[in-house]
């Protein structure tokens, strides 16, 4: 499946044939760009260069990609000498990390994911590709797409949550919302589906870690999302640092070739994670830098990001024949046929142009997105009493560390966001409020500690309010990469500010900033309301004043399940019953802790709104699906509240007996639905055996004829299934 134009297949191969084993091996190499450094310390310092170095390098026709530089003056710098100057003018790849926004910074990914509004990511890729290529950017290194089922794992922030199917809409979301329509457009952003695969998986969920995996749930819950990216046009994929039962992903010829290559028949690159061949020596998978080279060129890993290894051991290993010259070719060919269908071979100045990126007439456009994105992210765990939406003549007091702060809403992985422009939860507050409105702001704590007096001046400022705002959560740098928690709890400073302001008997509506799941205590947990915000970006306090007030009545839906204590981790909704799975009657010597259920204290899917949404019977057409056919399958939804609702109506089956036992629910489909005050609606969706397979004992993906129930309701664990039968092949 090439991807190179019939025509520049020509160029190609006349390239190739004028090309040196090192003018080769040079396509293969990705480093930092030092020549336009703007990234903050995201990696640790290997193989540091400088800008002179950096341009002598691409002069010497040694750089395939630069990453984690911007501005397109110097871009167009650095592709002049690359054109102009070197041998055979190949351009060179400009990437970064653009996770979540460019300047303007949209929700961490999982907060975006609980929106359950795939076109609603579509969207914002897209006006981050639009920034991000005006500021001299070819190719960013997302959408992570890993399935993160242990929320002490930091890098869930970057994915879509615990679940595949909700996984892979937003990785084929994501993807087409980058790319665009058409890879040679100048605001057309490389995609890049990550970390390739199973990193979400790590045990412990400590970062980095080994991974220990049963092959049905590496292709049942972790590959999809990538498959998902790749068939939405993806044509790169980054490879994952973590081993896979004993095989590092970046060597890993089973999953690099195997999977992706021969049965996927993806036509792109493979470029690895930073340093991760290098990491091939420290995981005890390689002997030295030139066997870690070798092993991780022949697994099939094109490109390799900043460790150097293969400018310096590749050449020789070629010359050696343990590298084939023609598996050098295949790579370097991958490699140019992606810079073809970008366009970079007939424009390499593409996406270069200093009057766009000073062009700020979408700004606006782009943070009204930001704002609408960011409020439909907000997730409504419990409203007790309709406290929420609160009234702007009420005497609020908005009291925690985020009240005012600026530095923690934009969410990790942010390298590029106009601060500038952030609002924060006092400025979108205020500005929702009527001049002299009875705000009153207390920090009440620090993010991790005390601050003298500051709980006595939140208790006051409780005490004099019709409601507390209480805008506590983690710190931002608690999320991301190497940011594994082993208790998913709130700093003990908070935590101790959130008891004595719910002492005064005020009620409190909790505004959460999380990177994951949280395990709420004591008086968060005992709120009447909360607001699950996640990191919303550039446009936070707007947002969360939107839902507050009730502008916008509340969307979200959990894409993570919300324990009851740290120690259920790794904990997922869609988990196989055990053979003593526990029931409210019955709950001794069954499949539970001590402390707790088996159970999330928010499952998966939960989230509430400002209506009264109720859900009829699931009812299926027939009592059976036909092996080649299909079924439907309906409930009736209503508003029976006074505000109009915005309802994610999920549809989920289980398999009551498969050769390997099989999730007690897994999600199948989902629609968004706004039902005004009164309004009621029938929905339906449409099953057939393709969705019912799996990955059985025998290694076949397939379905199995047998019962199964179904349920079309409000959350993972909501609802009464019908049932149907999928019969065998006449
Ligand atoms: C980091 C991350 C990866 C990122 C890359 C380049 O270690 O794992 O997601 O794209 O390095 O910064």
């Amino acid at each position: 499946m090439p991807i190179a134009h019939p025509a520049t297949d020509a160029r190609i191969e006349s390239l190739l044939a004028r090309m040196t084993v090192e003018e080769k091996v040079g396509q293969l190499g990705v480093f930092a760009d030092m020549v336009r450094p703007f990234a903050p310390d995201v990696n640790p310092e290997v193989n540091v260069s400088n800008a002179a170095q950096v341009l002598e390098q691409v002069r010497a026709g040694q750089v395939g990609c630069l990453f984690n530089g911007v501005g397109a003056a110097q871009g167009r710098e650095i592709q002049r000498v690359a054109v102009e100057e070197s041998r055979l003018g190949i351009p060179v790849l400009l990437a970064a990390d653009v996770i979540h926004g460019m300047r303007t910074v949209f929700p961490i990914p999982l907060g975006e994911a609980a929106s359950f509004e795939p076109q609603l990511a579509e969207r914002t890729a897209r006006a981050t590709a639009v920034e991000a290529t005006a500021a001299g950017l070819h190719w960013t290194y997302a959408p992570a797409v890993d399935i993160a089922r242990d929320q002490r794992w930091g890098r869930g922030a970057e994915g879509a949550g615990e679940d595949t199917f909700l996984g892979c809409a937003f990785a084929a979301a994501r993807v087409r919302g980058f790319q665009g329509e058409d890879l040679r457009a100048a605001d057309s952003l490389l995609a890049t589906p990550k970390h390739f695969v199973a990193y979400g998986a790590v045990a412990g969920g400590m970062d980095y870690n080994y991974v220990e995996i049963a092959e049905g749930t590496l292709h049942d819950v972790h590959l999809p999302p990538f498959k998902a990216a790749v068939d939405a046009g993806a044509l790169t994929v980054m490879t994952a640092f973590n081993d896979i039962n004993g095989v590092p992903a970046s060597a890993n010829h089973a999953m690099l070739t195997g999977v992706l290559r021969d049965a996927w028949g993806f036509p792109g690159l493979v470029v690895s994670d930073y340093t991760a061949d290098m990491e091939l020596v420290a995981h005890g998978y390689a002997e030295d830098a030139r066997d870690a080279t070798r092993r991780a060129f022949l697994a099939g890993m094109d490109m390799s990001m900043q460790s150097g290894f293969y400018a310096e051991h590749l050449p020789g290993l070629v010359e050696s024949g343990e590298v084939p010259v023609a598996l050098l070719d295949e790579a370097v060919r991958r490699v140019l046929s992606v810079k073809s269908a970008i366009g970079l071979l007939d424009d390499p100045y593409r996406s270069l142009d200093p009057a766009r990126e000073v062009d700020t007439s979408q700004r606006a456009a782009h943070e009204a997105l930001a704002r609408d994105a960011a409020r439909r992210s907000i997730v409504l765990l419990k409203n007790e009493g309709d406290v929420l939406p609160v009234s702007r003549q009420a005497r609020i007091a908005l009291i925690g560390p985020f009240a005012r702060d600026v530095d923690n809403i934009e969410g990790c992985w942010t390298l590029f966001g106009d601060k500038s422009r952030y609002v924060t939860l006092e400025a979108g507050l205020r500005a929702a409020l009527p001049e002299g409105a009875a705000l009153d702001v207390v920090d009440g704590c620090a993010l991790e500690a005390p601050l003298d007096g500051g709980i006595e001046s939140a208790v006051a400022a409780a005490r004099g309010a019709d409601v507390v705002l209480l805008a506590v959560g983690e710190p931002q740098r608690y999320s991301g990469e190497a940011q594994s928690r082993t208790r998913i709890v709130l700093p003990a400073a908070q935590q101790a500010l959130a008891e004595a302001v719910a002492a005064t008997g005020t009620p409190v509506v909790v505004l959460l900033r999380n990177g994951r799941a949280l395990a709420l205590e004591g008086a968060v947990r005992d709120a009447q309301a909360i607001l699950v915000t996640w990191f919303l970006g550039s446009q936070t306090g707007h947002a969360v004043a939107d839902v507050v007030f009730g502008e916008y009545s509340p969307s979200g839906r959990l894409p993570v399940s919300f324990p009851h204590d740290s120690g259920q981790q790794p904990f997922f909704y869609n988990h196989p019953r055990t053979g003593r799975p526990e029931t409210p009657e019955m709950t001794e010597f069954k499949a539970r802790w001590r402390e707790y259920p088996n159970t999330a204290l928010y499952p998966f899917g939960h989230g509430l709104g400002y209506g009264r949404i109720e859900y009829g019977a699931t009812r299926v057409d027939a009592p059976a699906l036909e092996w080649d056919g299909s079924l439907q399958v309906r409930a009736t939804v209503a508003n029976t509240g006074a505000r109009a609702a915005e309802e994610v109506v999920q549809l989920y089956v289980h398999d009551r007996v498969g050769s390997r036992v099989r999730p007690v629910r897994e999600l199948k489909g989902f629609r968004k639905l706004r039902l005004q005050p009164g309004e009621s609606r029938e929905v339906v969706f449409t099953l057939s055996r393709a969705q019912l397979a799996f990955t059985g004992a025998d290694g076949r993906f397939a379905a199995e004829p047998g019962a199964f129930d179904v349920w079309i309701a409000p959350s993972s664990v909501a609802g009464e299934p019908a049932r149907f039968e999928l019969l065998a092949s006449r």
